[in-house]
């Protein structure tokens, strides 16, 4: 390949990769309470996939320390849903306020879950780490499903 091809080559990935990495900005305007819990959940997916690969390199360190931040979030999570902080932006559902005891038993298995995984991870038990972790990602989707337009 001649030097010229190779530097357009180059730059082509470059520059796919930037576009394949740079999400959507569907949340253009989310402001105050409603861009901090956003931020908070893309914190949380990120952890997810943190753990996930930490759960293939056999590291209980790191993924005892991103479920504890995992924990530390469903602690506080009800305060960053005041209510009536639904509406565009927000994918929030207005279902969090009207069935408020099933949002916060939501959350409550989300604490028990993380709970679980720092527990596991801590014992280094491979088998129970990865049931917990499982268990964990099924918190984020049952909510998600009742709870997030
Ligand atoms: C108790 C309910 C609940 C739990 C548990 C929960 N979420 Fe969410 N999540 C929501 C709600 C509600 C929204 C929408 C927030 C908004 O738009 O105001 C959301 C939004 C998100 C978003 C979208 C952020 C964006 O860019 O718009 C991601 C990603 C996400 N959650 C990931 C996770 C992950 C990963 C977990 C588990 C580790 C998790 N969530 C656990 C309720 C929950």
């Amino acid at each position: 390949m001649k030097i010229k091809n190779m530097i357009v080559y180059i730059s082509f990935l470059l520059i796919s990769n930037i576009v394949s990495i740079t999400p959507l900005v569907a949340h253009e305007g989310a402001k105050g309470i409603v861009k901090e819990r956003i931020d908070k959940f893309k914190m949380s997916k990120k952890m997810m996939q943190t753990i996930h690969k930490s759960i293939q390199n056999e590291d209980f360190g790191t993924i005892e320390k991103s479920a504890t931040t995992l924990y530390n979030w469903s602690k506080e999570m009800i305060k960053f849903f005041p209510e009536g902080s639904d509406g565009a932006p927000s994918e929030a559902s207005t279902d969090i306020w009207l069935d408020l005891e099933g949002f916060k038993k939501a959350v409550n298995n989300f604490e028990l879950a993380s709970l679980k995984l720092i527990n596991n991870s801590k014992e280094k038990d491979f088998d129970k780490t990865v049931d917990a972790f499982r268990s964990l990602a099924g918190t984020c989707k049952g909510c998600h499903k009742k709870f997030r337009n």
